[in-house]
């Protein structure tokens, strides 16, 4: 397994665009998004295009090397008889250079287990992939005072198969799956909130290094939340959906805290 040094907390800017922009607007985007977007020094900003645009993707940026670009999920095996996968083995060819894991759309529509995104996260770092670890809990999950206990099973059961060195590498994303596509948006004090308690978490682990790791927050961010959003205590960017897919409204995003 492969030991991506442990990174400082440099703000990110992650895009998720799920199943949307295949490869003719995804060459669209990024004309229309750089000519917005100027290199920054002091952020990344990453983009997770569906796996059927990363061609087109790298090929439209290959004169904007800043911005990165990674897969949505990869398959917890490496090659073989599993129609529709994607091996992590095979992602760097791409150009791509990070993975989501345990995005809650998988979780939910294809059932992926917090063992399945252990053995992601494996196959990921094996990769040499930067992975975001996504977290976060359901409506009825927060109503019954149960995020804590949530999000502390879904980082504990995830990280369990990653030896002590490779921990320090991963990116997270705190994503309240009541605030995912809903418009309803973590206030900023919950926001914090569940950040310190991934925070505490990652104090507790083996291997983890809880104040150089980002957390970024997702749930429905946009350009009129996102700068108090990352003022809150803890919350080192944003993973963003629906405003990422408008290239004014995602370089708007990419402008905050600047
Ligand atoms: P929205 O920004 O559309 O709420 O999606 C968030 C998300 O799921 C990012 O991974």
């Amino acid at each position: 397994m492969s030991h991506p040094p442990s990174q400082p907390r440099t703000p990110v800017f992650a895009a998720n665009w799920k199943m949307s922009h295949g490869p003719t607007e995804t060459g669209a985007f990024v004309e229309r998004f750089t000519a917005r977007h100027s290199r920054r020094s002091d952020a990344t900003v990453v983009i997770f295009p569906p796996a059927i645009s990363l061609a087109a993707f790298a090929a439209a940026a290959s004169d904007r090397p800043d911005l990165e670009f990674g897969v949505q999920d990869v398959h917890t095996e490496l090659e073989g008889a599993h129609t529709s996968g994607i091996s992590a083995a095979m992602v760097p060819a791409t150009g791509a250079t990070w993975a989501l894991a345990g995005h809650s759309e998988r979780r939910r529509e294809f059932g992926d287990t917090d063992a399945d995104v252990g053995r992601k996260l494996v196959r990921i770092l094996e990769a040499g992939l930067r992975p975001v670890l996504c977290v976060g809990e359901t409506l009825e999950e927060r109503e019954s005072g149960r995020l804590a206990a949530v999000l502390e099973t879904q980082i504990r059961e995830a990280i369990r198969p990653l030896d002590r060195e490779s921990r320090a590498g991963l990116v997270y994303a705190y994503e309240p799956v009541w605030a995912i596509g809903t418009g309803r948006t973590a206030s900023p004090a919950d926001a914090a909130e569940a950040h310190a308690i991934v925070r505490e978490q990652l104090a507790r682990a083996e291997g983890c290094d809880a104040e150089r790791t980002a957390i970024l927050y997702g749930g429905s961010v946009k350009p009129a939340n996102i700068e108090a959003l990352l003022s809150g205590p803890g919350v080192d960017g944003v993973l963003v959906g629906g405003a990422s897919l408008d290239p004014d409204s995602w370089a708007a995003i990419c402008a905050a805290g600047g």
